[in-house]
């Protein structure tokens, strides 16, 4: 039997100072082979709402939308732990609504949930956790904001931002969270944060320092090309691949060189005679 990865397994990570890395996956195929790749943290993260949806944003992404790929990525998992982003206003409203849309989580799979938000969603954070749920923090660009933020930029370069960013961080660790996510977080700010917090710190675009990593499964494998981040490393260019391949198939169908008899199937002389006189 294997063994599923706990949050505690997450935190002894840090205190052995062994990095943690970290992917978002979408559907049973990507979520398996994340999984059998050793990844210990798979995020099913509302980014899903661009890069499968086709979304521009992270907004109109529903729980239900969720709960689809989050079901998806449960059946691929068997040992990596998931965490599923609560999405844009699935947890604003109040802590029932909260409790709630993570209790659905875990009931799709999930064995934990994720939220942006620093200070202001501690208690919300706190009452999650009250009830079993362990929850990933997220701060810094949180998505969700970004018509507040006006763009996908890099947060806490000014002073009064970054002690702001450090009163978040320390706020969602005493409210319990088990890890924070810092995206688009100055490095040496990372770093400050990170070696403040007894929780791990995942950084997104937040430099070397954090205790782990995560990225976008669609840019680390080249695959989504709308927007390539400055802080994305490609270690495939999927969309090339797949493009040649299709352009390569389209062809071979056209021309007829596919499929050959290797790939079609034969059948018994005897059913076949008198079959094309057959009217009826
Ligand atoms: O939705 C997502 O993929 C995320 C990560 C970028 C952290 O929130």
């Amino acid at each position: 039997m294997t063994t599923r990865v706990t949050t505690r397994d997450i935190a002894n990570m840090k205190i052995r100072g062994e990095k943690v890395p970290m992917v978002t996956a979408y559907d049973y195929t990507a979520a398996k082979l994340a999984d059998e790749a050793g990844i210990p943290v798979v995020l099913v993260g509302d980014s899903l709402g661009m890069v499968m949806l086709g979304y521009d944003s992270t907004i109109p992404v529903t729980m239900e939308d969720m709960l689809h790929h989050v079901k998806a990525v449960a059946r691929g998992a068997n040992r990596s732990m998931i965490v599923g982003d609560l999405p844009f206003m699935a947890y604003q409203v109040d802590a029932s609504q909260a409790l709630r849309n993570s209790a659905r989580m875990l009931q799709g799979g999930a064995h934990a949930v994720k939220l942006e938000g620093g200070e202001r969603v501690a208690e919300t954070t706190r009452r999650i956790i009250e009830c079993g749920i362990p929850v990933l923090g997220h701060i810094g660009l949180t998505p969700q904001s970004i018509n507040q933020f006006g763009g996908y930029k890099i947060q806490g370069k000014q002073k009064e931002e970054a002690v702001q960013l450090l009163r978040d961080a320390v706020a969602l660790e005493e409210a319990g969270a088990f890890a924070v996510v810092l995206e688009l977080v100055p490095s040496p700010l990372s770093k400050i944060i990170t070696q403040k917090l007894s929780i791990p710190t995942i950084g997104i675009g937040a430099g070397p320092h954090c205790d782990g990593q995560v990225q976008v499964l669609h840019d680390m494998l080249g695959l989504y090309t709308d927007f390539v981040p400055k802080h994305t490393r490609q270690y495939a260019k999927l969309a090339e691949t797949i493009s040649d391949a299709l352009t390569s198939y389209a062809s071979d169908v056209k021309d007829g060189s596919f499929p050959t008899d290797k790939e079609s199937f034969d059948m018994d002389e005897k059913a076949l005679e008198g079959l094309e006189t057959t009217s009826r």
